[in-house]
C-alpha cells in the first residue's frame, strides 16, 4: 500500500472496503489459522498477523490489530473455532477471549455462541472433530449474520437521515472507525455513510481524528479515501467549531455495548459529540447490530469502561511509523513520570441519542421497552 500511494500520487481505488478482508480462515497443510488484517500498520502498510491459538488472537486483540465491536465478536467466534480445530482447551480458550478486551459486548457474545456449539455438539455425540466443524460453522454464522445486518443497517440508517434531512447533501460527522474494517460487511455508521455516498446524498464526511489511537485519522480516512467519498479530517477538539459554523447535519457513531436503558458505550471522545450535537439541535444517531445490545447491563453505570495503558497518551503513538520512514513506537510528548487518564471509551446517556438504527429498524425515541422489543424481536433476549 504505502507503495501504490509513492507510485500513484494517492489515488487509491474506490472500493468501500479493504483490499485484504478484516479477518479469514485459513486452511493451510500445516493447519487451520485465523488470518486478521493488522490494522495498527494501516494506513501505511497492509499486513496480515497470523494467528495459530487463541492467545495470539488474544495478543491481537488487546493491541487492537483486530479490533471495533462487531470484528471482536466474529474473531471471538473464530477463535474458539481455532481452539477446537487444533485439539487445544475450548472453554480455557472461550474464557480468555471473553475476557481480552471489557467494554465490546460482541467480544464475549462471539466467543460463548462459538463456545455453545462446541458444548451442543458435544453433548449431541459429536466426536471431537465434529464438534470442531460445528464451531467452525458457528462462527461463519456469526460472520455472514453480520454481513446481512450491516447491509440492513446502512438501508434503515440512511432512510433515516433522509427523512430529517429531506433533499439529501448530508454533512456528517463521524468518530473512531466503523466501516468494513469493523465487520463482516461495509460496517455500522459508516456503512450508513457509504450508501448516501453511493446514492449521491452525501455532501461531506467529517472524520475525528480519534484521540489517543487515531482510529480515525488512520483508519476511516482510508476507508473514505478508498471509497471515493468527500471527506475531511478534524481533530476531535474541533468538532465544536464545526458545530458552531453550522456545518454539521447529524453525528452517525457506531458502539461498542448499548446498555439496558439505552445508554451507549463508544470510542472515548463521543458523549461530547452527543452534549454538542444536542446544544446545536443536530441528531446524534448510533448505528449498531443487535448483537451490541446488552439486556444483561442494566444502565450506563453498570458498563465497564476498559482503561488503557497511559503512555498511549503521554507519548505520540504512530505504530504505522516506517511507511512513512519512521521508527516505529512512541515519541514522548508529556514529561517522564507524568500520569494518563486514558479510557478508551465513554457513555452517553439514552437521553441525549436520537435514534438507534439496527438491523431490525430504526428505534426512537430510545426506551427500554422499545429496545427490549427489537431483541425480541431479533431473537437476541
Ligand atoms: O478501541 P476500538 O478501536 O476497538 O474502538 C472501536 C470503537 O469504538 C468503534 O466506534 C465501535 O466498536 C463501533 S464499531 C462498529
Amino acid at each position: 500500500m504505502a507503495d501504490q500511494y509513492a507510485q500513484s500520487g494517492g489515488d487509491i481505488r474506490p472500493t468501500g472496503t479493504p483490499a485484504i478482508p478484516a479477518i479469514r480462515w485459513d486452511e493451510p497443510p500445516e493447519g487451520p489459522v485465523l488470518v486478521v488484517l493488522d490494522q495498527t500498520r494501516l494506513p501505511g502498510e497492509e499486513v496480515e498477523r497470523v494467528c495459530t491459538d487463541a492467545p495470539a488472537l488474544v495478543e491481537a486483540i488487546r493491541t487492537l490489530a483486530v479490533r471495533g465491536a462487531p470484528l471482536l465478536g466474529i474473531a471471538g467466534a473464530y477463535g474458539v473455532a481455532l481452539a477446537a480445530a487444533r485439539g487445544f482447551d475450548v472453554d480455557e480458550a472461550a474464557d480468555s477471549l471473553a475476557g481480552a478486551r471489557p467494554t465490546a459486548v460482541n467480544l464475549a457474545y462471539g466467543a460463548r455462541r462459538a463456545q455453545a456449539a462446541h458444548r451442543t455438539a458435544l453433548s449431541n455425540g459429536a466426536d471431537d472433530a465434529a464438534a470442531a466443524r460445528a464451531t467452525l460453522q458457528a462462527a461463519r454464522a456469526l460472520h455472514a449474520e453480520d454481513a446481512r445486518a450491516s447491509e440492513k443497517m446502512a438501508a434503515h440508517g440512511l432512510a433515516l437521515l433522509d427523512e430529517l434531512m429531506p433533499g439529501g447533501g448530508h454533512r456528517i460527522l463521524t468518530h473512531c472507525n466503523t466501516g468494513a474494517l469493523v465487520s463482516g460487511g461495509e460496517g455500522t455508521a459508516f456503512a450508513v455513510a457509504l450508501k448516501a455516498h453511493r446514492a449521491g446524498r452525501l455532501r461531506r464526511l467529517w472524520v475525528d481524528e480519534t484521540r489517543p489511537l487515531l482510529q480515525g485519522a488512520r483508519l476511516t480516512a482510508y476507508e473514505a479515501a478508498r471509497s471515493g467519498m468527500a471527506y475531511t479530517l478534524l481533530t476531535d477538539n474541533a468538532a465544536g467549531s464545526l458545530f458552531a459554523a453550522g456545518e454539521v447535519d447529524a453525528v452517525l457513531i457506531g458502539a461498542d455495548r448499548i446498555a439496558a436503558d439505552g445508554s451507549v458505550a463508544n470510542k472515548v471522545g463521543s458523549y461530547p459529540l452527543a452534549v454538542l450535537a444536542r446544544y446545536h439541535r443536530v441528531p446524534f444517531i448510533v448505528v449498531a447490530p443487535v448483537t451490541t445490545v446488552d439486556l444483561g447491563t442494566p444502565n450506563g453505570a453498570s458498563i465497564e469502561v476498559e482503561q488503557r495503558a497511559g503512555h498511549e497518551v503521554t507519548e505520540a503513538v504512530v505504530p504505522l511509523a516506517p511507511a512513512f520512514g519512521r521508527e516505529a513506537g512512541g515519541v514522548p510528548v508529556a514529561p517522564l513520570g507524568t500520569q494518563a487518564y486514558n479510557p478508551a471509551f465513554d457513555v452517553t446517556p439514552p437521553e441525549l441519542v436520537t435514534a438507534i438504527v439496527t438491523e431490525e429498524g430504526v428505534l426512537s425515541p430510545v426506551t427500554v421497552d422499545g429496545l427490549a422489543e427489537v431483541c425480541a424481536r431479533s431473537g437476541r433476549v
